[in-house]
């Protein structure tokens, strides 16, 4: 049986830093499941449907195939045979992704694909609903949050390294949107798991983030 480390949380927490520095010390596989919901949002923005024509999504979710690859173990999405990768990581994109993700059909269509990796080898998966949903047997559960201010200023920090125009008052306003949005959808919103342990990486570096879950996990393994 594989093991899993389920870590959900809100958008900027640092899930995906954190979650493949654990991964390459495990050994684990890192599965970026946002980037699954951000390839179904490339599709739909490319072929011009709107996030709130509920009947265009849901036909076209059929169209839709997501694959996952690992190059240099760096995880790559193919959709529909073209590597989109590149594409995935905007503004516009989460947006839409966040949009998208309250929709039946579209989580649906990235689940079972989500639970087969899983089912296949070691791996460190980060979302909304992994420990609540997708992976509700995982060997160990984390919800990693961190407040509005902290996860708007190191979202300006990157956004500014890349020579990105950024204003912090409109990053954070976003970071809010999509807060409440992941988390009063009605299909599995973002919350907690009951037998998930919270850290708060407010005031903690990457390193102690990484640290903490790593003893999360070989905690479990003993029980
Ligand atoms: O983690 P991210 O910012 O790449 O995710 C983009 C959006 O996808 C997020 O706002 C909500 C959605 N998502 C989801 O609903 N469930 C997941 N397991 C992962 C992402």
């Amino acid at each position: 049986m594989a093991h899993s480390i389920a870590i959900d949380g809100p958008a900027g927490a640092g899930k995906s830093t954190i979650a493949k520095k654990a991964a390459a010390k495990l050994g684990f596989t890192y599965v970026d499941t946002g980037a699954m919901f951000r390839a179904m949002a490339v599709y739909f923005i490319d072929n011009g449907i709107a996030p709130d024509d509920v009947q265009a999504i849901a036909k076209a979710c059929d169209g839709i195939t997501i694959e996952i690859e690992y190059i240099d173990g760096q995880q790559q999405i193919i959709l529909n045979g073209e590597n989109i990768t590149g594409r995935l990581r905007n503004e516009e994109t989460g947006n839409m992704a966040s949009s998208i993700a309250v929709y039946p059909a579209v989580r649906n269509k990235l689940l079972e694909l989500q639970r087969k990796i899983a089912f296949s080898k070691d791996v460190i998966m980060d979302g909304r609903d992994i420990g609540t949903c997708v992976l509700p047997d995982a060997t160990c559960k984390i919800y990693l949050t961190a407040s509005v201010a902290t996860r708007a200023a190191r979202r300006y920090r990157e956004l500014v390294e890349k020579n990105i125009p950024a204003d912090m008052e409109a990053i954070a306003k976003d970071i809010e949107d999509r807060d409440y949005r992941d988390m009063h959808r009605e299909t599995a919103p973002l919350k907690q798991a009951d037998d998930a342990v919270l850290i708060d990486s407010s005031d903690m570096d990457i390193e102690q983030v990484t640290d903490a879950i790593i003893a999360v996990y070989e905690a479990a393994l003993k029980r």
